[in-house]
């Protein structure tokens, strides 16, 4: 990310997109996204393994996309902090491919997971979290896909005093005084989440900034894996963007501070700017 506007303008300009136009990526472009994907790192230091499918070799399918049959697929071992991990790396990997005009869009629900599962080579103790399609935009959006932005008001985010506070739960922090964090908290507000929940809370206490999960119910499966703390890998990563695009330092941590949190909000992380 060169300077803090263009990492604003490359998040604001990001959305899912579901219609495609039918062009295929050459090899060459799909070459230099997973080159660049096994290139991404994360504060959780857990391994990925990345992969570009083919929807007609491998019979896949997602009923929301139409227009590509290329996919991006992660998977990694099952182990905790796994869904913010994979978040914030993938997420990366969303907003480089959207700084090449090619467009994405998150799935974890709307796809036939175990066909994916199998191009995969899903093993016993590993999960493929989200798949992504890979193509260019079409000039129009189908029915469907206008239908469901309209029904999760994806073009709309939570305001900055919904989101983040000063100190303390009882003090939101209003736009205007969010002086120089203002850029990089925007980048934050406007992340993707699973049915645009937005569920980050950010508390922020001097030069750290702590991280909540505002729980939403329906996101936990049998197995306990929660989709919002991919939301919240997401977070971080906007928000270690934003901080990279200003050459500001950051150290993470996962010290819960101990800051009384409403019912129903978890801590996630911390990251101390130095
Ligand atoms: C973890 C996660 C899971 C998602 N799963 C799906 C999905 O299964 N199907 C789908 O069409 N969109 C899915 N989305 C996309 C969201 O609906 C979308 O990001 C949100 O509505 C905001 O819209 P935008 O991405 O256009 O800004 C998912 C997003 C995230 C972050």
């Amino acid at each position: 990310m060169s300077d803090i506007k263009n990492a604003l303008d490359l998040v604001r300009s990001r959305r899912s997109v579901r219609t495609f136009d039918g062009r295929a990526l050459s090899s060459a472009e799909l070459d230099d996204i997973l080159g660049f994907a096994n290139s991404v790192e994360t504060p959780y230091d857990l391994p990925f393994t990345w992969r570009i499918l083919n929807a007609k070799e491998n019979g896949l399918s997602s009923p929301v996309i139409t227009g590509t049959d290329t996919y991006i697929a992660g998977k990694m071992v099952r182990v905790p902090c796994a869904e913010e991990a994979f978040g914030y790396a993938f997420e990366r990997i969303v907003l480089y491919i959207q700084s090449k005009g090619i467009g994405t869009t998150w799935i974890g629900g709307t796809m036939d997971r175990a066909a994916f599962e199998r191009a995969m080579k899903l093993g016993e103790d590993e999960v493929m979290p989200i798949v992504s399609p890979l193509g260019y935009p079409a000039a129009r959006m189908s029915l469907r896909e206008s239908m469901m932005r309209k029904g999760v008001k994806a073009d709309v985010r939570l305001k900055f005093e919904e989101l983040f506070f000063r100190d303390s739960f009882d003090t939101p922090l209003q736009e205007a005084d969010a002086s120089d964090l203002k850029d990089t908290l925007e980048m934050v507000q406007w992340a993707p989440s699973a049915v645009n929940k937005q569920p980050w809370r950010l508390v922020i206490c001097g030069d750290t900034v702590h991280f909540y999960e505002k729980q939403s119910k329906g996101f936990v499966d049998g197995k306990g894996w929660d989709m919002q703390k991919i939301d919240m890998g997401i977070a971080l990563c906007h928000f270690a963007c934003g901080m990279e695009a200003q050459q500001r330092r950051v150290e993470f941590s996962l010290k819960d501070p101990g800051i009384p949190a409403p019912a129903g909000t978890v801590y996630i992380a911390s990251y101390r700017i130095l």
